[in-house]
């Protein structure tokens, strides 16, 4: 059997609360942590031969339902990881994109998202896209509306991937940490055919060799597509 050839890879980081809770530590610690590990698996990602996007979920539509001062350090957190991460994506030859809707956020944070956006647009070796505010009933129903206002009355399946956020149509292998085994509202149409691994490990713990293990895994599997392989 030939290996699976691994494009567009997603990732549903949980597990940073639990991971505090279990060192006394606030849960905000748990995020600080988790936001290194999202470098780490960036740079092993943009060295990957066959990897071309990567797309983590960083902050769901449901999030807002956190206490005001976590999802506030939530806020804080992202905008210095941008700053900070500047030099990792150029470094890395990796283009930075965000998904979902962001006009929610502070002017100061927009700025910066937009800001990297700009200056990582040439870079090629890994699309590193963060999900952010982001439904993927949300984004369904805001592709629909695009292409109604555009005046379509009839769509088909190729209109609505073409009017995703996300550059891509199918994510080839999902990975959801923690333990946790749902897929809380996340890329919803893209998955339609993904490979799912859940590992119990809490992110903050999750390490570039971790994920080497699940993408040798993932290429042993039989994606049959609905066919008889
Ligand atoms: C994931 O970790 C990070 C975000 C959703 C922002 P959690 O904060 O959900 O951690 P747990 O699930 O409470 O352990
Ligand atoms: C999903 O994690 C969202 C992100 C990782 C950003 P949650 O921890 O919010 O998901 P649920 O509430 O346990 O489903
Ligand atoms: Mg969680």
């Amino acid at each position: 059997m030939t290996e699976q050839s691994l494009k567009n890879l997603a990732i549903i980081m949980d597990g940073n609360g639990r991971w505090a809770a279990q060192r006394g530590l606030s849960r905000t610690k748990g995020h600080e942590q988790g936001a290194e590990v999202i470098r780490d698996i960036t740079e092993y990602c943009a060295k990957h031969p066959t990897i071309e996007t990567i797309t983590f979920y960083a902050f769901s539509t449901e999030n807002w339902k956190r206490p005001k001062l976590e999802v506030e350090f939530l806020m804080k957190l992202l905008e210095k990881y941008l700053k900070n991460e500047l030099e990792t994506y150029q470094k890395n030859n990796v283009k930075f994109m965000a998904i979902g809707n962001t006009e929610a956020f502070s002017k100061k944070l927009q700025e910066r998202i937009q800001l990297t956006e700009e200056a990582t647009r040439e870079n090629d070796a890994l699309t590193h896209i963060l999900a952010l505010n982001y439904g993927g009933r949300a984004e369904i129903t805001h592709a629909v509306n695009t292409l109604i206002a555009e005046g379509k009355r009839e769509l088909t399946e190729a209109d609505i991937s073409s009017a995703l956020q996300t550059p891509y149509s199918d994510v080839d292998l999902l990975i959801r940490t923690s333990g946790e085994e749902r897929v809380s509202n996340y890329l919803l149409w893209q998955i339609s055919y993904a490979e799912f691994y859940f590992t119990q490990t809490l992110w903050p713990d999750f390490t570039a060799d971790e994920l080497d293990d699940i993408i040798q895994h993932f290429q042993q599997r039989n994606r049959r597509f609905g066919g008889i392989l």
